[in-house]
Formats: C-alpha cells, structure tokens, sequence
C-alpha cells in the first residue's frame, strides 16, 4: 500500500545507507517444477535455473533478491497484494495475465507436452477426449486442456504441483498429463525407469517465460530487463543455460 513502489517488501534495508544494493526483494516462486525451481532436499534451499537467472540478473542490475517458497495458487495474488516483489516460476506470458502484472522480456522458451505411460495410443490433443486428464491447476496446461475438452469435463483432474500431476499418472490415476516441456523432460530424466512417452500437438502454441512484478512497478522492472540484457549478452546466461539444459 506504501506510495514507493520501488520500496521492498522485504523491508531488511539498513536504515541510513545510501546504497542501493542494500534493497532486498522478495521474490516468489512454486519450488516444485525441477530443473526451474525446487527444493533441494539436503540443503532445504531452493534451487534451479530461475534462481540461478534471477541471482544474476540482480547481481548485474545491482540489487538484491530472497526467494520464497510460494504455492501456484496463491503466487499472483501474493505477488498484487505486495507480498512479493517479483515472481519467477517458469511463469508463461499470456494476455489474460498481463492484465493484471508486468512481465519482463521473455527469458525462455517452451511448449506444452502431453505424457503418457508407455504403449499408451495417446499422441495428440484430439486423442485425450475422454481420457483422464492430469494438469497442475491455472497453469497454461489447464487452459488448453480445459479449452479443449470444456470446463465441465469430468475426466480432467487437478493438481496443487505438476509433480503430483505425474506421480497420479505412475499410479494410472490419470492417462495422460499435460505440462510444461522442460519439467515434463526433466521428471522423465530422473524417473527413467517409468518409460513415459512424450508428445507435442502442432496445435500447442510457444509460450515465454516473463519475469512477473506488480502491475506498475516500472521502476523494478526497468531494473530486472536491464539485468536480463546484461547477462544474455555477457555470456552469463548461457553458462547457466548450459548448467540445467546441456550445450
Ligand atoms: N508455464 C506454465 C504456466 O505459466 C506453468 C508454470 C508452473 N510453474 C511452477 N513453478 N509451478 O502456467
């Protein structure tokens, strides 16, 4: 509510200095989308690729970020009542979101993908009518699930975390999940025995991942673009590409 929308949310400025690297943000995010952003288990930090990115971004713009365990449900609304400075989470760009927040420029690139169990005859969008369906509530995957099959589908189930989501489709809860590429890649990667099938559907748009802030907060997100600039041009932003997605 404070005039100052540049003032953190964080509040762990100390008191008299005149440098602005002292600005702690609080920055939100839902650590349960591996290789993007989870909790490492040994250490309890969050950790992934968004972290990396944002840690660099803040670095190069000169100031500073605490993240935030932050559930999906709740990450937009934390983010308009001033309980989060900034929100990464492999967060898609879309019209209906710019409504209501900013984005930065776009930082990565992705595209639904539909899982299923092995042998399963699913490949497209048209082959999920009335199968059961798993996505990851509000997510963009529940959007195009939800578009496709209507808003009264029974067969689409709902999940806090598309962990779960995937978790219910090993169980044969679901028989197929919808989700972002590179989660959906990564879960493959570490549960290789399960042998999931992948697809994407030439109807799945691209989507970008934006760096959200309040609706307004120009002055942060000057910051935030002005470090995305910097680190995609110096070379940082490959390395920690590298570090999560190989060359
Ligand atoms: N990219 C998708 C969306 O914006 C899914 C993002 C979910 N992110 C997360 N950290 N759980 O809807």
């Amino acid at each position: 509510c404070g005039a100052s929308s540049s003032a953190p949310s964080g509040a762990s400025s100390t008191g008299g200095g005149t440098n602005n690297s002292s600005q702690v943000y609080v920055v939100g995010t839902d650590a349960a989308y591996a290789p993007f952003e989870s909790v490492n288990p040994q250490t309890n930090q969050i950790e992934g690729f968004d972290i990396d990115l944002l840690n660099a971004v803040a670095k190069a713009a000169g100031f500073q970020v605490k993240f935030e365990n932050t559930p999906w449900k709740g990450i937009f609304q934390a983010l308009s009542i001033g309980q989060r400075d900034i929100l990464i989470s492999a967060i898609t760009i879309t019209d209906e979101r710019k409504q209501s927040m900013d984005f930065s420029n776009p930082y990565f690139q992705a595209q639904q993908m539909i899982v299923v169990p092995p042998g399963s005859p699913i490949r497209t969008l048209q082959d999920l009518k009335g199968k059961k369906v798993g996505v990851q509530t509000g997510t963009t995957g529940d959007e195009i699930v939800t578009d496709f099959l209507g808003k009264t589908d029974p067969n689409i189930k709902r999940y806090d975390t598309t962990p779960l989501a995937l978790e219910d489709l090993k169980n044969k809860g679901v028989d197929a999940v919808v989700a972002d590429n590179g989660v959906v890649l990564d879960y493959i990667r570490q549960n290789s025995s399960k042998g999931f099938e992948h697809y994407t559907d030439p109807k799945f748009p691209k989507e970008y991942y934006g760096i959200a802030v309040k609706k307004g907060n120009t002055a942060l997100l000057e910051k935030i673009n002005d470090g995305l600039a910097k680190v995609k041009s110096d070379g940082t932003y490959d390395t920690i590409y590298k570090k999560y997605f190989g060359s």
